[in-house]
């Protein structure tokens, strides 16, 4: 066998011996003597009896060990025109200070703390100071309104809020203090402080509550790193469900370091010491796992971009940082690409620059179409390596395991399940299907360290979001098909959640707000394919009898509900007035033929629809030639 179908195979019928040996790369207070805890099945724990600290094993041992002058982050930010590299030294000794500043304010082991940063060094510190101390944190996106701050803040319920004052888009500057200032004025829950990084672009206004970040760190001591049990929880990741209230995804301590330390070698074929660049941000998992924890856990060199993908200042930005810092590897969303594609769709800018360490792009976050794929690969001339992977499972479950064993790449596949991950594709009656039959995407449980013991404080939400579909199987979301040589093919989610430039939305929390305006009798909001950013959503409102609205105004209104409600990263711009909707007899919205009139596929018409007119006059909006 190879070197990957040996280790697949290991991984999966000796997890217990395959994961207490990747264990061996973190550094334990108390070494586990066990690997997996299946008690209380299916709820599964990792290494229940080890003990460790994140933030020792992502900076302190890399400086005890002569890593304490490489550089261990650089941040480059053409948005303010800077740059600023930490050493693991300096970065050491910046969150051993942050967890002071936690500890000063009352923060203590098991505290949450929400981190409302944009794309700075400090966000970052923030994250690794609180994993010092042994604190939860919740890191949420720029680009949410105040009210999906509210839903997290109401549900995490922090101690301390560590923002900034503004984030900088490349058409505006965006103001955190009145998000902040107004998503707390509408939750029951009230953090003790609000820690507020000054940045020139927009300084904030700081009342009562509200600190100085460099006030507090000039005042503060540095702290120890505090042992937390392996299970402890490091971190909240909020995602979109298929309702409207996002869901507390939990990241565990000890399976969580060890997985994404064992993934930087085995899939990224990252090493000590070499540059790794995640062009993605940190409210989002890809910046959680590969531009926070994986790189720092094994001693590599992070870059930390503030910016766009174009534009900031030219369509080679990119290509720029790869030269300027020799990355060796770039991770990033096919919709980057897309993005630099059409100001350079000949990638001339690539000629400007030398990229002669850059070895290997990886592709994640939605579906790595073919043409961007050759377009990618073409101009690049390195290995463009697609694989998949979710908020929930923190790592990649199929990819190609560069590592370990590269294999042929074919486009449109995300390759090979990663050991660990128990890849299934389940029919209807959860029947294994064979090669080249798409069905729902499961895995098999347990699910390897890593992934999410469960959802934050709702241990039956997740057992029935997730579990309770297949029995003995997490339910990834997703449909896909494997082919004869084993390569999985991921087609697209099954249920409302989309992907918009790769941030993952939910149609039910758009439709919540649409639902929420007084002419609105009902609405249905599906994702459409688009060029550039994979999905945008469009919105379909029926009127209420009598109302009088210019549809005109009602389009405004209701686009500007959603930016308001859920945030610009909605992208949500289109919405029509239909006279009804396609809906089964019972009443069920036909949402799945919506979407297949959309992108042009003929969804056989359910036999249980109520009025098949309904469906031509759709046809009509949606595919108006
Ligand atoms: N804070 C505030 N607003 C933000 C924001 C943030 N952090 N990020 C995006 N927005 C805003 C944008 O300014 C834009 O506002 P507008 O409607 O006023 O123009 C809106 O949200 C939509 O943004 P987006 O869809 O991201 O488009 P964009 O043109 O700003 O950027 C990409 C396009 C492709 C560069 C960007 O979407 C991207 O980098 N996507 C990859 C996401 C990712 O990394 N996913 C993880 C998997 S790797
Ligand atoms: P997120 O939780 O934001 O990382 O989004 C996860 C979802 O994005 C997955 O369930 C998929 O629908 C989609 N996705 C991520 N990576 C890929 C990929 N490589 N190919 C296809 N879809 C992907």
């Amino acid at each position: 066998m190879g070197a990957y179908a040996d280790t697949y195979r290991r991984s999966l019928d000796d997890p217990e011996g395959f994961w207490l040996e990747a264990a061996q790369a973190i550094d334990w207070v108390r070494e586990p003597a066990r690997a997996l805890d299946a008690s209380d099945a299916p709820l599964y724990r990792w290494f229940p009896d080890g003990e460790l600290n994140t933030a020792y094993n992502a900076l302190d041992r890399h400086v005890e060990r002569g890593r304490a002058d490489q550089p261990a982050l650089i941040w480059d930010s053409p948005v303010t025109g800077s740059q600023r590299t930490y050493t693991y030294a300096e970065l050491r000794d910046e969150v051993a200070r942050f967890a002071g500043v936690l500890t000063s304010l009352g923060v203590t082991r098991g505290d949450r703390v929400i981190i409302y940063l944009p794309m700075v060094p400090e966000a970052a510190i923030a994250m690794l100071g609180c994993a010092r101390i042994g604190a939860v944190h919740s890191v949420v996106f720029g680009g949410f309104a105040p009210k999906e701050l509210a839903a997290r803040v109401e549900d995490a319920k922090p101690k301390v809020i560590v923002a900034a004052s503004c984030g900088i888009e490349p058409t505006r500057v965006v103001e955190y203090k009145p998000i902040i200032d107004e998503a707390l004025a509408a939750t029951e829950h009230q953090p003790d402080r609000v820690v507020v990084l000054q940045r020139d672009a927009a300084r904030a206004e700081l009342r009562e509550r509200d600190a100085d970040w460099a006030e507090l760190m000039a005042a503060a001591s540095p702290v120890d790193p505090v042992p937390v049990a392996a299970t402890d929880p490091l971190y909240i990741l909020y995602t979109s469900g298929t309702t409207g209230k996002p869901k507390g995804v939990v990241r565990d301590t000890g399976g969580h370091a060890v997985a994404l330390a064992w993934s930087m070698g085995a899939v990224y074929d990252i090493a000590p010491g070499d540059v790794w660049w995640t062009a993605s941000d940190v409210g989002w998992v890809v910046g959680h796992s590969y531009i926070v924890y994986a790189p720092l856990l094994i001693g590599a060199t992070t870059v930390l971009y503030e910016g766009k993908p174009v534009g900031t200042p030219d369509a080679g930005a990119f290509w720029r940082v790869i030269a300027e810092h020799r990355v060796k590897a770039l991770f990033t969303a096919p919709t980057a690409l897309r993005a630099v594609k059409r100001v350079d769709p000949e990638a001339k800018e690539i000629a400007h620059y030398d990229l002669s360490e850059f070895g290997t792009l990886f592709m994640a976050g939605e579906r790595l179409d073919p043409e961007t794929y050759h377009w990618a690969h073409d101009s690049l001339d390195v290995p463009v390596i697609d694989h998949w992977w979710q908020t929930e499972t923190g790592w990649p479950i199929a990819a190609n395991p560069r590592g370990l064993e590269p294999m042929p790449v074919k486009p449109g596949s995300a390759t090979l399940p990663v050991p660990g991950w128990d890849v299934r594709i389940l029919g209807q009656d959860g029947e294994d299907l064979p090669a080249g039959k798409e069905g729902a995407i499961a895995i098999r449980l347990p699910l390897p360290p890593g992934a999410l013991p469960t959802l934050w404080g709702d241990d039956a939400r997740y057992v029935e979001a997730y579990l309770s579909r297949y029995e003995g199987h997490y339910l990834t979301g997703d449909s896909g098909y494997r082919d004869e040589d084993g390569y999985l093919f991921v087609m697209g989610r099954t249920d409302d959640v989309i992907n918009v430039a790769g941030h993952r939305l939910s149609t039910g929390s758009m439709e919540a707000v649409l639902a929420a305006h007084p002419a609105v009798a009902e609405c249905a909001v599906i994702g459409v394919h688009d060029e550039l950013k994979g999905q945008l959503p469009r919105g379909f409102v029926v009127l209420k009898a009598g109302a009088d609205i210019p549809e005109d105004q009602l389009r405004q209104e209701l686009v500007a509900a959603v930016r308001a409600d859920i945030g610009p990263v909605a992208a949500f711009r289109d919405v029509s007035v239909v006279e009804a909707l396609p809906k089964t007899r019972s009443g069920k919205i036909l949402r799945k033929t919506m979407r297949g009139i959309a992108d042009g596929r003929d969804e056989p018409v359910p036999s249980t629809i109520e009025d098949p007119t309904v469906l031509t006059a759709l046809r009509t909006i949606l595919r108006p030639e």
